[in-house]
């Protein structure tokens, strides 16, 4: 990647490289995912985080085969660390997160902040297999391990003004390089409509693969809403906040011509530069590359009723 001084890139220009096939993927779609280049990059994706004891499967899990723990810690978006697919499993791996503080605040009775341990003690830990659709038309299927977000919102009381949740992911450049260039207005924000943080399919996850989360993932917690392009899954999340405005995201700031507030994955609504019709599975080889996207990434049933009256296309 060509890295200039940050006043000088375009969001435009970061998103055109999204679709860019690094060198690793390139090898394995040509077939080249032989021993000789599997062996370091094995090494380096070894999984080290703490495993969790007793893991409930859930009902919502989709039957589509996991990607390998290598692709799903080695082929990542968190632009805190440097925005390439590689750079963050290489720049995260001196990055504490512990010890860890929430803050929540805003339109509740209860405003408060709480620790990974206070949440990850006293809620019963489920996995959960949700595909990771990326707006840059890629998938993965990946073993998540977490709580409904509903059962942590509850907990502060939320009033009747809350009519959005706000949330924030850390900010500390001395930790997190990628922050030492203003490619997006940092810290990174996300928002959900109380109604979508409240489903029981959008998950408050800790961990992949049975383990705690490892950093490049946003360790030590971070969302996963399964119906929305991956960019809704805020990373290492500090901060909660209940509002009666809608948040604008970081994506909607830097491109909002691009990206949108609700970002439900909808194979009918083009990204203004790609289609989103279908989608590749990262490691899915050569004659696998591409499948269809599904409506809501298949939970139509459970999803669509929030947005019933709602154009989709004005509001992607
Ligand atoms: N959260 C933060 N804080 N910073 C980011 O750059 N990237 C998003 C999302 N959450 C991002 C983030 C995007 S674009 C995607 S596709 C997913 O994280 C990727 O999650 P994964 O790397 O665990 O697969």
């Amino acid at each position: 990647m060509l890295i200039r001084k940050a006043p000088d890139i375009r969001p435009s220009e970061i998103t055109d490289e999204h679709c860019y096939m690094n060198r690793r993927e390139f090898l394995q779609l040509a077939g080249f995912t032989a021993a000789g280049t599997m062996a370091g990059s094995l090494a380096a994706a070894e999984p080290s985080g703490k495993p969790f004891p007793k893991l409930a499967k859930s009902p919502f899990s989709t039957d589509d085969p996991a990607n390998s723990y290598e692709d799903v810690t080695t082929y990542n978006n968190f632009y805190e660390f440097g925005t390439g697919k590689g750079d963050p499993h290489r720049y995260s791996q001196d990055f504490a997160p512990r010890p860890w503080k929430v803050t929540v605040s805003g339109e509740c009775e209860r405003p408060g902040e709480f620790g990974y341990e206070d949440i990850v003690g006293p809620h019963a830990l489920e996995e959960r297999i949700y595909r990771l659709r990326c707006v840059e038309a890629w998938s993965m299927v990946i073993p998540w391990v977490g709580f409904p977000l509903a059962d942590l919102i509850k907990r502060f009381e939320p009033n009747s003004r809350a009519k959005f949740v706000k949330f924030k992911t850390l900010y500390d450049p001395a930790q997190m390089p990628g922050q030492r260039r203003a490619v997006l207005d940092w810290p990174y924000v996300e928002g959900l409509t109380i109604a979508e943080a409240n489903h029981p399919l959008t998950l408050l996850t800790v961990g992949l693969y049975g383990r705690e989360l490892p950093n490049q993932n946003g360790a030590p917690l971070r969302l996963v809403v399964p119906w929305k392009y991956g960019f809704k899954s805020i990373k290492s999340v500090v901060s909660i906040e209940f509002t009666e405005q809608r948040p604008r995201n970081s994506w909607e700031l830097a491109a909002p011509s691009e990206y949108g507030f609700y970002a439900n994955v909808n194979p009918q609504v083009d990204h203004p530069r790609w289609s989103q019709a279908r989608e590749r599975r990262i490691g899915g080889g050569l004659f696998d590359a591409k499948q269809p996207t599904l409506m809501f990434n298949g939970y139509a049933e459970q999803v669509a009723h929030l947005y019933d009256g709602l154009d989709l296309r004005r509001n992607f």
